[in-house]
């Protein structure tokens, strides 16, 4: 039997994130020792909202920390959010009973991983603001991290922010190039792990709609994802922050992983926010081989089951 996994969950609480935070809370291999909050697809305020509710409704028993308002460069980025204005559908099942902490989210981690050091993975599903501070704040702890998980980059294809820049990263990439230059294992699950087999068609949808409180709590909270994926004429919504957690939750569910040199655009303009990946050992005709790789990105897995397992875990 493998160790379990002993995780923080950092997240900007959209409702693919509580997809996400619902596949941890349902595995038997998985230690939620506490979940982080950061602003991202909604603000601060109401991710933490959004958490705190994905927590109640699978009875999950974690605190919660409130972390950062604002990218580390302190510029925000302007974009809005694809899961309505409370980031869950706008269907009001937003409702917490419970409170998050007084201690900050990058207060926490460092406590965590001092307390365990070795252990603890991070499963970062928006901006990594909170990491890039915990870094800034204190590099020798945060290098005692097991490893980080980021649901973050458009991996090697398209962009969802931009054409190059995928939300996460685009909303704080000067925290996603400090994050990739800490040098603890980083596997990153990119958008383009993220596509047509992983998603869920709006038969389904409307399936889980009438199905058990969980998958009708999903289903609530992305009809929104639902119709601007529509309006791009996509007749499916996509859950990568679950994806992300998948490739934890499910060991059989990554079938390839490719270690890259992964460099993050923090410059302005076209490019802001894009990671190019450059392949260890790969010879390009125009540059000699990188160095060492500082990324493993998930480049194969067992998308075609995505869909359908899920559901039978928010059937449980
Ligand atoms: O690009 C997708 C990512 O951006 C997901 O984590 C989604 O929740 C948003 O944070
Ligand atoms: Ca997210």
């Amino acid at each position: 039997m493998s160790e379990k996994h002993r995780i923080i969950i950092d997240t900007d609480t959209g409702g693919d994130d509580a997809a996400a935070i619902i596949l941890a809370a349902k595995s038997p291999d998985v230690e939620i020792l506490g979940v982080t909050v950061a602003a991202g697809n909604v603000s601060l305020e109401q991710a933490v909202k959004n958490a705190l509710s994905a927590i109640e409704i699978v009875g999950l028993k974690v605190k919660v920390y409130p972390g950062a308002v604002r990218p580390v460069s302190g510029e925000e980025r302007e974009t809005f959010s694809v899961y309505g204005n409370d980031g869950m559908g706008d269907a009001g099942i937003v409702n917490p009973k419970g409170k998050a902490q007084k201690e900050h989210a990058v207060d926490y981690i460092l406590r965590t991983v001092r307390e365990n050091p070795g252990e603890i993975e991070i499963v970062a599903l928006g901006p990594v603001t909170n990491i890039a501070l915990a870094i800034q704040k204190d590099r020798e702890t945060m290098l005692k991290v097991k490893r980080i998980l980021s649901m973050g980059t458009a991996g090697f294809g398209p962009g969802n922010a931009t054409p190059v820049a995928e939300f996460n990263v685009y909303k704080d990439a000067e925290a996603y190039k400090i994050m990739l230059e800490l040098g603890v294992p980083v596997t990153v699950l990119g958008l383009d792990m993220d596509d047509e087999p992983t998603w869920t068609s709006e038969e389904t949808w409307r399936e889980m709609l009438n199905g058990s409180p969980l998958q009708v709590f999903i289903a609530k909270a992305t009809g929104k994802l639902l119709e601007f994926k529509k309006g791009n004429g996509i007749d499916a919504l996509d859950l990568p922050d679950a994806v992300a957690m998948a490739t934890l939750v499910w060991p059989d569910f990554v079938l390839e992983t490719t270690q890259c040199y992964g460099s993050c655009i923090t410059a302005p303009g076209e490019t802001h926010g894009m990671v190019i990946f450059y392949k260890e050992g790969f010879t390009y005709d125009s540059m000699p081989k990188i160095g060492k790789a500082n990324v493993s990105v998930v480049t194969k897995a067992k998308k075609d089951i995505f869909v359908s397992r899920l559901n039978e875990v928010l059937r449980q």
